[in-house]
């Protein structure tokens, strides 16, 4: 089944900067006329964006952390099927706002579930996808869950924020598990600093991105 395009995943802890270097990234390479698509975890599409809004409701403090994880897999089941697959079949560029890592490092390394049983879902729920590149926006969650807290603050419509609330310990667990995942696949991995400013960072992602994303896909999109 596997796929003539390039799969790149965006991870980090909350208020990395993931959703605001995502999007540049996007329109830079739509405006050198490569093919892209932009999508997130959880969500994505109608029925995983339903599953999201459970799995961020901060009025859902019972939430099993097993009922979580099989609430991700099939948010990402569904995803994969409806949005993920059919775009690099269809030699797109996809970028998407978390992914599988998220899922290893919140609910294995955070939570504590038997990594195992994580790998066995995602497997199932990815269906064959996985990413080509990984950029990971590394920061201390001080400064993430400081700048995310702002941006809840600052928008209106439904409140995101059931993993802000989370005690700092675990923001820290999430954060090591990343950089344990990122040692264990260094060539996937791109750990970029989340701590510089916004520009600074567009260009360290774009430039290396960009120089990794295959020559193919420069020319035929
Ligand atoms: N490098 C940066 N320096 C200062 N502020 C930043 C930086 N990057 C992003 N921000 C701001 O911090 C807030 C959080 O950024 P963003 O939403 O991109 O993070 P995120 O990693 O997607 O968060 P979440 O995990 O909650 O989805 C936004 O208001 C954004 O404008
Ligand atoms: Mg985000």
């Amino acid at each position: 089944m596997r796929c003539v395009g390039f799969f790149i995943t965006f991870e980090g802890v909350e208020g990395c900067g993931k959703t605001t270097q995502i999007k540049l990234l996007a329109e830079h390479l739509t405006a050198h006329g490569i093919g892209t698509v932009l999508t997130r975890e959880p969500g994505g599409c109608d029925i995983a964006d339903k599953i999201r809004a459970i799995l961020l409701d901060a009025e859902n403090r019972a939430l099993s952390p097993l009922a979580e994880l099989m609430l991700y897999a099939a948010a990402r089941a569904q995803h994969v099927t409806e949005v993920i697959s059919p775009a690099l079949e269809a030699g797109k560029i996809v970028l998407c706002d978390r992914f599988c890592d998220a899922t290893v490092a919140y609910q294995s390394f955070g939570r504590g579930i038997d990594r195992r049983v994580i790998s066995d879902l995602n497997f199932h729920a990815c269906q064959g996808v996985s990413p080509d590149l990984t950029v990971l926006v590394d920061c201390d969650p001080v400064v993430g869950l400081e700048r995310a807290h702002r941006r809840i603050e600052a928008t209106s419509g439904p409140r995101e924020e059931r993993f802000e609330l989370e005690e700092l310990a675990f923001h820290r667990r999430v954060r090591s598990g990343y950089l344990h995942l990122a040692t264990e696949e260094p060539f996937r991995f791109l750990i970029i600093n989340g701590t510089e400013t916004i520009e600074e960072i567009f260009v360290a992602i774009s430039t290396q991105v960009v120089a990794r994303i295959p020559e193919a896909l420069h020319a035929v999109c």
